[in-house]
């Protein structure tokens, strides 16, 4: 298993180009199941979720060709895929595949619109809570789908198609939003999905879904329509930017200090995030190319938050936000309200020196003075993250085990960290 050495103390300045959005293009990959013509989607990181999330689709018959390397394109140009679902060959997502990846869960939207039919394992454990899918269960029943749980294993069935109904989330769910989406755009007549997630991965999915054929509107707001068709066509899409990895290099510049334009971002994505930033001390200007963050001399104040769906503060940028704010002047109380058990960074980063108190849902970190290298483990894809922001800011050396946690996540870190200034290297095990 490969390493990140990481030798702390460096500003980072420079630029850092942004990737498009893991969390966008999983959902835009699954949508190709829906129709049996080509969906060409651009900007596509490149990521092991995603060259999963190709596996598994593969295994239910869709085909695809990803762009070869044109001259002038670095290792952060996002790729091109091309996906086809010709004939869907087998309805089962098996347990093999689905327990890697919790987002794969979602093909049984997709399938039984278009199949009449999915099997689909349950994803099982998660690192950050129990997770669990009762929510997209329920979208799925209120079009007229029969569940049953079987042997560990989702089984629905629509025989004769599905048709359009109300649902109404009692929890904000962005999975449940995207399986309710990709169900109602085939069903019959029209679906008001309430309650509905708002992030704009969800509005990137519509977006893509409509560009297909769809009669989706209201996506981004509370309250999405689709009046649905009976067959959807090929689309070219380009994903959207991804905001979770610019408020991590954000966060990172506001750690450590520096000049850095993050090229390509969008301020609009993570608003809250950016205002969380600047109470902190940063500064954040929107150019034409991206969000450019600097901070320089001063350092940085406790700030507190809270998560909340978008367009509030992001779960998944929560341990990066710690991070910062280990070395923060004075104490930041930490609300974690998405996922219980998402606070598992707490006891790596106090391997580095941190302070902090854990009291059910809320963090107390006190900021010190200084953090010192050490050997940690990440434990989940934002909380790895966060112990590189750290470390970047740690006196000394320290090594990030189980890095297969950011290859799922973060596209080239070492190499984008590594242009600005940072002092960070790969260590190949194998
Ligand atoms: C997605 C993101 C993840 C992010 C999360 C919240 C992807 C691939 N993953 O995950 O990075 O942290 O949104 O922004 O896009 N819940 C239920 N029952 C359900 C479904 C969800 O109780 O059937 C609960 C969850 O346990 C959690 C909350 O709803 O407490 C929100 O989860 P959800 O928005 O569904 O997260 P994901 O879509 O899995």
């Amino acid at each position: 298993m490969d390493q990140i050495r990481i030798v702390g103390g460096e500003a980072l300045n420079g630029a850092i180009p942004i990737s498009g959005a893991k969390n966008a293009a999983l959902p835009l990959m699954i949508a190709s199941l829906l129709t049996d013509e080509t969906l060409q989607l651009h900007n596509v990181p490149r990521l092991a979720d995603v060259a999963l999330l190709l596996r598994i689709l593969g295994n239910h018959g869709v085909d695809h060709g990803v762009a070869g390397k044109r001259p002038g394109q670095t290792p952060t140009t996002g790729q091109s895929i091309r996906l086809r679902a010709r004939d869907i060959i087998d309805t089962t997502a098996p347990y093999e595949l689905v327990s890697k990846m919790r987002a794969s869960f979602w093909v049984i939207a997709p399938l039984l619109a278009r199949m009449g039919e999915a099997r689909v394992s349950l994803p099982g454990g998660c690192a950050i809570g129990t997770r669990p899918v009762d929510l997209l269960l329920m979208a799925l029943e209120r079009l007229g789908a029969d569940i049953e749980i079987d042997g560990g294993y989702a089984v629905a069935r629509a025989p004769k198609g599905l048709r359009g109904g109300d649902i109404v989330f009692p929890k904000v769910t962005v999975g449940g939003t995207h399986t309710a989406l990709m169900a109602a755009v085939l069903a019959r007549g029209t679906t008001v999905i309430e309650n509905a997630a708002r992030e704009p991965e969800v509005v990137d999915l519509a977006d893509c879904l409509n560009a297909m054929g769809a009669r989706i509107s209201g996506a981004g707001s509370a309250r999405i329509v689709v009046d649905g068709v009976s067959r959807l066509g090929g689309a070219e899409h380009t994903v959207l930017p991804d905001r979770i990895e610019t408020g991590t290099y954000a966060m990172a510049v506001a750690m450590t200090g520096g000049d850095v334009l993050l090229s390509g971002a969008r301020p609009d994505l993570l608003q809250a995030a950016l205002d969380t930033l600047e109470q902190a001390g940063a500064e954040i200007t929107a150019t034409n190319e991206g969000i450019r963050v600097v901070r320089n001399g001063h350092g940085i104040s406790a700030v507190d938050v809270t998560t909340e769906p978008f367009p509030g503060f992001p779960t998944d940028l929560q341990a990066q936000f710690m991070a910062l704010m280990t070395k923060a002047r004075g104490t930041s109380r930490i609300r974690e309200t998405i996922f219980e058990n998402r606070f598992m960074h707490v006891q790596e980063l106090a391997r580095l020196g941190a302070r902090i108190r854990l009291d059910g849902d809320l963090a107390y970190v006190e900021g010190v003075r200084r953090l010192t290298g050490a050997p940690v483990m990440a434990t989940d894809l934002r909380a790895s993250v966060s112990l590189v922001i750290a470390a970047l800011a740690a006196d000394g050396e320290t090594t990030v085990n189980r890095v297969y946690h950011l290859d799922r996540g973060f596209e080239a870190l070492e190499h984008k960290l590594g242009q600005c200034g940072a002092r960070i290297e790969r260590i190949s095990q194998s």
